[in-house]
């Protein structure tokens, strides 16, 4: 990493979360906490100005060509500094029509039409690709409950990246292979992990502190004219993969597919191949049925199938918890006492809030698999091969 690009990132561990942080208690310990304007100006002007003087030293250097790692950080920093500037309203893409902020838009494009990512900082700058030093991970601020949310997104992540690979071995060693039931196993495995996080979470994470403190860093703004969706902890290839190799979600559902365009983006190079990769593939699902007239009374199809549902009943419970429990208690439920200036920009990816409430529950429903004639979910496909296996 530059020097320059070193300088900024000790900012951004350092001074910059202090700064948030201080903002976030003075927020908080108002009556009304949803009111950021007009609070704090002068702890405002220092983040703006001190950052601006590492952005502008770091866009006349340009890129200095040192590897994924160091442009992806750059990318990782100036995103944090920009959502940082939209969360205490220094800018606001719905009444401006480009940032105020050229230079660092200038920077977040240049970098990130480098890497092939959008040029806005994503999940995995404070997930799976958020270094550590000393212990310390990149943050906002250091409250307790960031730290609680980035750690178990990242935890949830990985766990949910385990189950894809298992799925993904399934592909390449046939689904009648033996060793098939072993995979199915490891992936029952990493989604139980998952629901055991979003329990923790679900537990542990304060509602307030979450809602008005931790939540408005992951709203949308602008780089340059455009407006780019804020991170959410779905951008990353493991999920999808999961519902591809499942066959409970299509790639050639417009509804889907519109999602995955949506994302592609935000993933790491990385997962964006294993993403295309994926949607080359036949489900399992599709694969199991194709097999069930031939071999369905064959040892092998009955191990496997069932393992196969058993790994989908478990899918389906953690895509539940996540939107009946996690969605409705941190998000659905704090929004009922904000008032229409503070909806705005609540959600990370742009829409009103009932939109994105609908659009999330047809996504659980396609991993139930419900029961639902308006929308392609596979139950009726679920129901054959949980006959074909004795279990209704
Ligand atoms: C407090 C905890 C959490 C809350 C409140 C929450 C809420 C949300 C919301 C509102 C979205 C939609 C993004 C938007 O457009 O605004 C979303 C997306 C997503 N979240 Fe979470 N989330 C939480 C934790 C997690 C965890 C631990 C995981 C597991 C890795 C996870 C996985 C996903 C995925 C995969 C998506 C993309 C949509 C999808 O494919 O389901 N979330 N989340």
């Amino acid at each position: 990493m530059s020097g320059r690009a070193e300088a900024f990132e000790h900012w951004i561990r350092t001074s910059f979360v202090q700064m948030n942080t201080e903002l976030e208690n003075l927020y908080f310990a108002q009556d009304n906490r949803a009111q950021v304007i007009g609070r704090g100006d002068p702890i405002k002007a220092s983040l703006r100005d001190e950052g601006h003087a590492y952005v502008v030293a770091l866009l006349a250097e340009g890129n200095t060509g040192e590897g994924f790692d160091s442009a992806y950080d750059v990318l990782g920093s100036v995103g944090l500094y920009l959502g940082a500037l939209r969360r205490h309203e220094l800018s606001n893409p719905a009444r401006e029509e480009r940032s105020p902020f050229p230079e660092a838009s200038s920077l977040a494009l240049h970098v990130g039409a480098s890497l092939g990512m959008a040029p806005r900082f994503s999940t995995g700058h404070l997930t799976t690709h958020n270094r550590a030093r000393a212990g310390i991970r990149k943050s906002f601020t250091s409250l307790a409950d960031e730290f609680l949310f980035i750690d178990e997104n990242t935890r949830g992540i990985l766990a949910l990246q385990r189950a894809a690979d298992a799925l993904t071995s399934i592909v390449h060693l046939g689904v009648s292979s033996p060793v098939a039931e072993t995979m199915f196993d490891v992936a029952k495995q990493a989604i139980r992990d998952v629901i055991r996080i979003n329990d923790r979470l679900l537990n542990q994470l304060d509602v307030e502190r979450f809602f008005y403190c931790v939540r408005p860093y992951y709203k949308t703004y602008r780089v340059g004219r455009q407006e780019y969706r804020g991170a959410n902890a779905g951008d990353f290839s493991g999920i999808n993969e999961l519902d591809l190799l499942l066959g409970l979600c299509r790639a050639n559902d417009p509804y889907y597919a519109n999602l995955l365009v949506d994302k592609m983006l935000f993933m790491l190079p990385s997962d964006q191949a294993r993403l295309r990769e994926c949607m080359t593939r036949t489900s399992l699902l599709d694969e199991l049925l194709a097999l069930a007239a031939g071999y369905g009374r064959t040892d092998w199809f009955q191990r496997n199938a069932r393992a196969y549902l058993e790994v989908c009943d478990l899918f389906g419970q953690s895509a539940a918890q996540h939107h009946d429990g996690l969605v409705r208690r941190f998000i659905e439920q704090p929004a009922v006492n904000l008032n229409e200036q503070g909806l705005q920009g609540i959600t990370a990816s742009g829409p009103p809030l009932p939109v994105l409430l609908r659009a999330l529950e047809e996504l659980r429903d396609l991993r139930l698999a419900a029961d639902r004639r308006d929308i392609a979910t596979r139950h009726d496909d679920l129901a054959a091969l949980r006959s074909a296996v004795g279990d209704r």
